[in-house]
């Protein structure tokens, strides 16, 4: 059991996820929401480690933050939070910018010369960004049973201790490990991977996959 804090901006399906998850495995959760309330009963019924506030509370509860809000308005609770709040800490970024307006499957809002990851990691300069979780359903991202063998989670980010800190995290999640695909950069592909996902999903009628590399 861990006893370490986290705080998860995010109260959708990947923030409850994640947050029920998290303490799951023992940690001190505080989900981030504009509405603390609405989530109290969803806390006080799933443990009593798990609490909520404000995204400021959230982010401001440890040195490790998740960032699981809608792509479009990352920025927005990046900002409202204040970047100072992210300085040194593991940030987490579970986001995809992705365009639901024409309806399924979505497009993404930007990519191949850019990525929300970039963004976020620019909007919180001194904060450790490490992309991670974007590429699996929120139903796969904590102790995830696969039919096959279970593939480590791909992340990307620039700063190589919080890479290392990201892996030995998903480990005590239930994850093989992590496969590091490079810097911030490569934000751009494994976002872009997640429309591919999404057509993988409606093609073999599977929601609980994920991509692995094969050498
Ligand atoms: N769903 C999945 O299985 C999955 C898997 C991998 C990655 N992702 C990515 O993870 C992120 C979260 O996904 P999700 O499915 O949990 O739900 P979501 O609907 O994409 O995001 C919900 C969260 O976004 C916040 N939000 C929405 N509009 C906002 C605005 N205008 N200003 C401030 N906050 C706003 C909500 O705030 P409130 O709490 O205040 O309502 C809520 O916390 C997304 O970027 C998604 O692409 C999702």
């Amino acid at each position: 059991m861990s006893n370490e804090r986290i705080g998860i901006l995010g109260s959708g399906d990947v923030g409850q996820a994640l947050g029920s998850g998290f303490a799951r495995h023992g940690w001190d959760v505080k989900l981030g929401t504009r509405s603390p309330e609405t989530l109290r009963q969803w806390a006080d019924e799933t443990d009593s480690t798990v609490s909520v506030g404000s995204f400021a509370a959230a982010a401001a509860h440890c040195d490790f933050v998740v960032l699981a809000v809608l792509g479009e308005a990352a920025a927005d609770v990046l900002d409202l939070v204040g970047a100072e709040t992210f300085a040194d800490k593991l940030v987490l970024d579970t986001t995809n910018p992705l365009d639901f307006s024409g309806g399924m499957p979505p497009h993404l809002l930007f990519g191949g010369t850019d990525s929300l990851g970039e963004r976020v990691q620019a909007r919180i300069p001194d904060a450790r960004v490490v992309k991670c979780f974007n590429t699996v359903s929120n139903a796969q991202m904590i102790d995830s049973v696969f039919q096959e063998e279970t593939p480590p989670m791909m992340i990307c980010g620039d700063d190589a201790d919080a890479k290392e800190r990201t892996e030995a995290i998903l480990v005590e999640l239930g994850w093989p490990g992590a496969l590091d695909v490079g810097d911030i950069t490569s934000a751009r592909y494994l976002e872009a991977l997640v429309p591919l996902w999404v057509r993988v999903g409606a093609e073999f009628d599977t929601w609980s996959h994920a991509f692995a590399v094969a050498r």
